[in-house]
């Protein structure tokens, strides 16, 4: 039985064997419309959600299959103090596969040593978020056509933005890509990627504070929004919260084939006014998260059609 807990959970060949089937889903929809008929996938969101928790769910649908769960802690057991492990025990006695999202740091893990059914993190507080790298890997595969030679900024809130973190290391195992860092000095990678991973794997990355100074040089940017709920205290995040808002303005500064990526809910760190500008993929990307979770669904519950 095969789950997603962390990106290194796939091979590079197996993601691009999901990218490719969630290409193919878009082709050929009809074909798939029963692929998963009697099957039931449970979301269980302990935190806030509104694409990760709603694509999973529209990707079973459009599939055939059947969904249930729950969106937030408080309308579930754990409001009385139910463990994460017992949680997950009762659920695999009503659904064929799990989606799971919560606050904690390896709970998605705990999951999965309970787990009878396939386990699908979908965030585990600012660990990381697998499926939204896929979601981003296949939006920059269609938006580039390739997920090699790139140049890739990430820029906000890189110290508890899980999805930064995933993504970084996917990234990390095609060539050439070169790693630009866009932070605050607060918000800066934690210490176990720079130092675990990025050293570790003798990978290099720029350093940047000023968004301006290294906008040109970009393919992709990779936006986030500053995880207020993770703050230890509200005045840091007020300090932070605006620290970078990519608007129509700084936009004539980069390449015209830059991606603008950004996995969404946006604050104020997108200008609205860049919504029209065709180098604006968020949203793209968001309807890319359907196809790829079609795609990881049918893969974990080992449906070949
Ligand atoms: C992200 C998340 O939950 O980590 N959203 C998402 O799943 N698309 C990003 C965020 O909350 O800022």
């Amino acid at each position: 039985m095969r789950h997603l807990i962390e990106p290194f959970d796939f091979t590079v060949a197996e993601i691009d064997k999901i990218l490719d089937l969630a290409d193919e889903i878009v082709k050929d929809k009809e074909k798939y419309q029963e692929a998963c008929k009697h099957k039931t996938l449970a979301t269980l969101f302990f935190e806030p959600s509104t694409r990760t928790r709603l694509s999973f769910e529209a990707a079973m649908l459009e599939l055939g299959g059947n969904v249930l769960g729950f969106s937030s802690a408080q309308s579930s057991s754990a409001a009385k103090g139910e463990s994460v492990a017992d949680t997950i025990r009762t659920v695999c006695c009503y659904a064929d596969i799990i989606a799971m999202r919560h606050p904690k740091e390896g709970s998605a893990l705990v999951a999965k040593n309970y787990a009878t059914v396939p386990i699908i993190n979908a965030g585990d507080g600012g660990h990381n978020h697998p499926t939204q790298t896929l979601t981003d890997l296949l939006t920059i595969r269609r938006e580039k056509g390739r997920l090699n030679n790139l140049t890739v900024g990430f820029c906000g809130d890189l110290k508890f933005g899980r999805t930064v973190h995933s993504l970084i290391k996917a990234l990390s195992r095609y060539e050439n890509i070169d790693f630009v860092m866009i932070s605050p000095e607060e918000l800066q990678l934690p210490g176990y990627i720079r130092e675990d991973f990025f050293k570790k794997n003798n990978i290099t990355f720029r350093q940047y504070e000023r968004m301006e100074d290294v906008i040109g040089e970009l393919d992709i940017i990779y936006m986030t929004r500053v995880q207020r709920e993770r703050f230890f205290n509200e005045a840091d995040y007020i300090r932070l919260k605006d620290s970078y808002i990519l608007n129509a303005e700084k936009l004539k500064m980069a390449k015209p084939d830059l991606s603008i990526l950004h996995p969404l809910p946006r604050v104020n760190e997108i200008s609205t006014d860049v919504d029209s500008d065709p180098r604006a993929c968020y949203f793209r990307q968001a309807l890319n998260g359907k196809h790829v979770r079609m795609a990881l669904i049918m893969t974990l519950l080992g449906i070949n059609i």
